[in-house]
């Protein structure tokens, strides 16, 4: 299982001296320059240096060594049913490796790596926890923390979901700013997409929670935080947060880790879109199709085949009365659309990240409304990108605080 020792992470209080000094020793710069971890390449492995941050749990901070495995889920899952006891959940690293560590019953520190490399390129979502809801959740707990008050995001539990190390890693300012800035060079124009569409989302819930919408469907729900945030808003609506199965299951296990409750309002259903019917799936975890809902399909229709798009349609429309809305978003397609802002470099970026979820869904731009009445539903508010700005990123003295990735929109549509 363990293929070869992939590196060393050694914890030092000042973070520059020890760069300075192992930059001198090596006689090369580092690989990765960052606030929260310096790695040089010493042959195969790396020797990686991260700040101190007081002990680590059950005593002296650690060095630990990381090992090299093929399957980073299965060797993590081996482990955790060993008896071993998490430390630092599964996450991607900004250089594209796996990583995870795990605490072993005589109290070591095991670190565990995959290769960019060696990431197995075609695992599915029934594998291995989405990536991409990853992704959004870092998004969200990084505008949560954003210095500019009139835009900071309001996803205070965002963090929960992150692994161990990320979430100490962000508690430091110049990290966070770090993190932003490599977002901002590689997904230009993302970040403020999501700090867009979490407020108009969340707009679009509390709206219906505040009216007592009797259901509230979310579809691919990944680390989507309402169910918990507006808990003292939910009353007598009922929640049912759908998505595939290893997303929820890590979802449920960093709620448990967090200590935070699952309201008794809120339903779990399992789903891979592409295979179940989304009505079978609702009709057998209580859902009443002759109650009015709110579906919320919130970053996820792109990276669904066009039939599993369809299908998913035709479901929450022969299963829920007219009046009930859906609130989702969509990427547009045109000609020219790589060559707007920030396009190109997220294309790269999805396909490099998201190894299990391609985008394969677009709407042709100027194209919503004929797609939804098609499909039995009526258009009733929409955004691009540039009402996004007006709206989300406005700061106090006017200026926008950056400009929308110009593929996505934010829409509502209601069952016709
Ligand atoms: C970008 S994330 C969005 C998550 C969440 N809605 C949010 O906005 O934070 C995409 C989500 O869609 C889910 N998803 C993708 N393909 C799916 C499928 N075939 N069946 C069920 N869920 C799927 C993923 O597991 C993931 O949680």
């Amino acid at each position: 299982m363990f293929k070869s020792l992939a590196g060393v992470t050694y914890r030092v209080p000042d973070l520059q001296k020890a760069k300075d000094w192992y930059g001198q020793f090596f006689d090369q710069p580092a690989v990765l320059d960052s606030p929260f971890v310096v790695i040089f390449r010493a042959g195969d492995s790396t020797l990686n240096l991260a700040p101190a941050a007081g002990p680590a749990p059950g005593g002296e901070e650690r060095v630990v060594a990381y090992w090299n495995v093929e399957d980073i889920d299965a060797a993590y899952r081996r482990l955790l049913d060993a008896g071993a006891a998490s430390e630092s959940e599964i996450a991607t690293t900004v250089l594209r490796t796996k990583v995870a560590r795990v605490t072993d019953p005589f109290g070591n520190s095991l670190g565990l790596m995959s290769r960019a490399s060696e990431v197995k390129q075609n695992k599915s979502l029934e594998e291995q926890p989405s990536d991409s809801a990853m992704a959004v959740a870092l998004s969200r707990a990084l505008a949560a923390g954003d210095a500019r008050e009139e835009i900071r995001g309001p996803d205070y539990l965002a963090e929960t979901f992150l692994s161990a190390d990320a979430r100490r890693s962000l508690k430091d300012a110049a990290a966070r700013e770090w993190v932003r800035k490599k977002i901002e060079a590689e997904a230009p124009g993302s970040y403020e997409y999501f700090i867009a569409r979490t407020g108009y989302v969340d707009g679009v819930v509390r709206k219906a929670l505040e009216q007592d919408t009797p259901q509230i469907v979310f579809l691919g729900a990944g680390y989507d935080s309402r169910s918990y945030r507006f808990r003292d808003l939910i009353r007598g609506t009922r929640i049912f947060e759908l998505d595939i199965e290893p997303t929820q299951q890590r979802k449920r296990r960093a709620l448990q880790q967090a200590g935070i409750a699952i309201p008794p309002q809120l339903t779990f259903v399992s789903i891979n879109f592409t295979r179940d019917r989304l009505g079978d799936a609702l009709e057998a975890s209580g859902y009443d199709s002759w109650k009015k809902t709110l579906f919320v399909w919130e970053g996820v229709m792109y990276y669904l085949p066009a039939e599993a798009v369809d299908r998913t349609l035709e479901s929450v429309r022969s299963n829920s009365p007219a009046g009930s809305v859906m609130c989702f978003d969509y990427l547009a397609a045109a000609p020219d659309m790589a060559d707007r802002y920030g396009v190109r470099e997220s294309r790269a970026i999805m396909r490099a990240m998201y190894r299990s979820e391609q985008v394969q869904f677009s709407i042709p731009e100027g194209g919503i409304e004929a797609f939804l009445s098609q499909r039995g539903f009526r258009l009733i508010d929409h955004l691009t990108p540039e009402a996004m700005e007006q709206r989300y990123l406005k700061l106090r003295d006017g200026s926008s605080a950056g400009k929308v990735l110009a593929c996505f929109r934010l829409a509502q549509a209601a069952v016709a």
